[in-house]
């Protein structure tokens, strides 16, 4: 682990820890500034002004309007300087951008579990190439837990029935601490791991050495065949009995009160877990919940799988598998005549 050539500033290893940084020593320095300023000025008026005669009467101060203008101007455009400086750095950390490559997350009392979209899973472990970008999508299978790269200067709650996502791209090759940073029980401090950032061709060789596990949107398809999903929600709308799912993930969808969504991952975890929450228009509200019938993980196999139906119908993100499973439409179309 490298250490910085301040005290206590962890290693810089991010595009935006160089930023986060340099607003935090704004803040420091115009707070040491006025510190420094406030007490000296203090001691010295203290010294110069003190009393020297018993019945000493001070000469009154009428005010001046000059100089409350000045000391009210002064503070407010320091204040808003640091505003908006704040809330620049904020936005471009707090908004993945869309080419970022997913990596899913499952924080868990009391380890992380992460699985690429590629199908590795690690545990504890996060391998990265450097100079990607990289989203986090992070949910918790049972308390608050929070994701912690010190070095990348990111870190956001992890909570369960719920998505929170943050985005980094690494800068430096090397070994880097993981923290869970929001106490969640007893082996909470041991709720550490590290992230191992490696240059672009060394990651995939490691990304083709671990390739055996299956991908999350494979895995996902299974489930929607093995849930019975695919009974109304066939990849062309056969079922009819619910809206078909091809091309829905990020577009809009019209609902039966006249409103209108976007199919992103909170309304997909919705729709599964309390499906007439938002019934598409033109259905009815008649699927049953699955809440509690699948786990954080397979949550996130599902909406990947959803994510993968694109409107060719192939799976995106699946990785090279069995002619059988090569595209939904065909491995949907199979269970569905079983079914009838
Ligand atoms: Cu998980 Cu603290």
């Amino acid at each position: 682990m490298q250490t910085s050539w301040i005290p206590f500033i962890p290693e810089s290893a991010s595009t935006v820890s160089g930023k986060v940084d340099a607003l935090y020593f704004y803040l420091s320095g115009v707070t040491a500034f006025f510190t420094l300023l406030i007490s000296g000025v203090l001691i010295f008026f203290v010294i110069k002004y003190r009393r020297r005669t018993a019945f000493e009467i001070p000469r009154p101060i009428a005010g001046s309007h000059k100089l409350e203008t000045l000391w009210s101007v002064i503070p407010f455009l320091i204040a808003m300087s640091m505003f908006a400086w704040g809330a620049q750095v904020y936005f471009e950390n707090s908004r993945p951008p869309k080419n970022a490559n997913e990596v899913y997350v499952v924080g868990k009392q009391w380890m992380w579990k992460i699985q690429h979209s590629t199908g590795q899973r690690e545990i504890n472990e996060l391998h990265v190439p450097v100079g990607r970008k990289i989203k986090l999508i992070m949910t918790s299978e049972d308390t608050i837990h929070d994701f912690f790269i010190p070095a990348f200067r990111i870190k956001a709650d992890v909570l369960p029935g719920k998505y929170t996502t943050q985005w980094f791209e690494a800068t430096k090759p090397g070994t880097y601490h993981l923290f869970c940073a929001e106490y969640c029980g007893m082996n909470h401090s041991g709720m550490i791991g590290s992230v191992i950032v490696m240059q672009p061709a060394e990651f995939d060789n490691w990304l083709s050495g671990n390739a055996s596990q299956q991908s999350p949107a494979v895995a996902g398809q299974q489930l929607f065949q093995s849930l019975g999903c695919v009974s109304c929600h066939g990849a062309n709308g056969e079922g009819g009995r619910g809206p078909g799912l091809v091309g829905i993930f990020g577009s809009k969808v019209f609902l039966t009160n006249n409103q209108t969504v976007t199919a992103d991952e909170a309304y997909i975890r919705e729709s599964i877990e309390n499906p007439s929450a938002k019934v598409v228009s033109g259905f009815s509200p008649i699927m049953p919940t699955f809440q509690g019938q699948v786990t954080p993980e397979q949550l996130i196999q599902i909406m990947s799988y959803i994510k993968s139906l694109q409107a060719t119908g192939t799976p995106a993100t699946a990785a090279p598998a069995s002619k059988a499973e090569a595209t939904p439409a065909a491995a949907t179309a199979t269970p569905q005549l079983n079914r009838k």
